[in-house]
């Protein structure tokens, strides 16, 4: 267990930690795909895709005529992506392209995606103009993890605000990764001229004895966060996951997203 790099080294970008959050979410997000179809998109760029496990979802539910692009600036995500999306019977393109230097380069679709992205922004109203809707982006579908309610326990409060700070302290300053984020972005979309569809923040939860499917990211997540401790902690979050192990009856775990669809 590493930072969960991806082959070119970008943080929780890995392609096992996105199949494994995938995973644990699918229902949530499979429910959150059904949203975004009302506004009928013709086509949808989904930018930092990674693997390409949001457009997989999004296959199921848009029509086959809405051609699909994901753009993500790691070569061998990019390559995954392309060989699932061979079954797809859509027209599909896969460029490579970082974003925080050519922001222009991103192809205009009806509907932008930028999904657990904006933590890699450098600049985030920048890459906001880049996508407006005078440049031919009509919609803009966001979804962002807040960082500091990803939570598991129980813990003594003392512990668990221990975790917390420990946590900040380890990751808050980070250049390679806005792990606090999620307000940042809501602030970006808040100054562009658009209106809102919906907002909300979605909830995923789940109690020990944890399900197979949820699982092998609520491990991840512990896993990392025991990394970034000093050892009182990690040994408090090793002693948490091996309870979990043991099937343990009382253990919880959740995270929040907040998600808005602006046209
Ligand atoms: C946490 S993953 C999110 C993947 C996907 N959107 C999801 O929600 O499952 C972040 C993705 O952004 C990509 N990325 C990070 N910095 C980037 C940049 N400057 N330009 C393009 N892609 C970037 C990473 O390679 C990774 O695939």
């Amino acid at each position: 267990m590493t930072n969960q790099r991806n082959t070119s080294g970008k943080q929780l970008s890995s392609s096992s930690w996105l199949t494994d959050h995938h995973v644990a979410k699918e229902k949530l997000r499979k429910s959150f795909a059904k949203k975004l179809t009302v506004l009928e998109p013709t086509s949808i760029v989904d930018i930092g895709c990674g693997t390409g496990l949001w457009l997989t979802i999004l296959n199921d539910v848009f029509p086959k005529n809405c051609k699909f692009i994901g753009v993500d600036s790691d070569k061998s995500s990019l390559e995954t992506a392309e060989q699932i999306s061979q079954s797809w019977g859509r027209e599909c393109e896969w460029i490579q392209l970082d974003i925080n230097t050519h922001p222009e380069k991103i192809p205009v679709a009806d509907m932008a995606l930028i999904f657990n992205f904006s933590s890699y922004v450098d600049d985030l109203d920048m890459l906001l103009s880049y996508i407006s809707k005078e440049r031919g982006f009509k919609q803009l579908a966001l979804r962002q993890f807040a960082g500091h309610e990803i939570k598991f326990g129980p813990f003594e409060n003392d512990d668990q605000t221990a975790i917390d700070l420990s946590l900040k302290d380890a990751i808050g300053n980070s250049e390679q990764i806005r792990y606090y984020d999620m307000d940042r972005l809501i602030q970006a979309a808040a100054t562009t001229n658009r209106q809102v569809l919906f907002k909300e923040f979605e909830l995923f939860q789940d109690f020990s004895p944890f399900k197979s499917n949820t699982w092998p990211y609520i491990k991840g997540t512990a896993e990392w966060t025991a990394e970034k401790m000093p050892a009182n902690q990690k040994k408090l979050i090793t002693d948490w996951l091996s309870k979990a192990a043991e099937e343990n009856d009382s253990l919880y775990f959740y995270s929040l997203d907040w998600t808005a669809l602006l046209f």
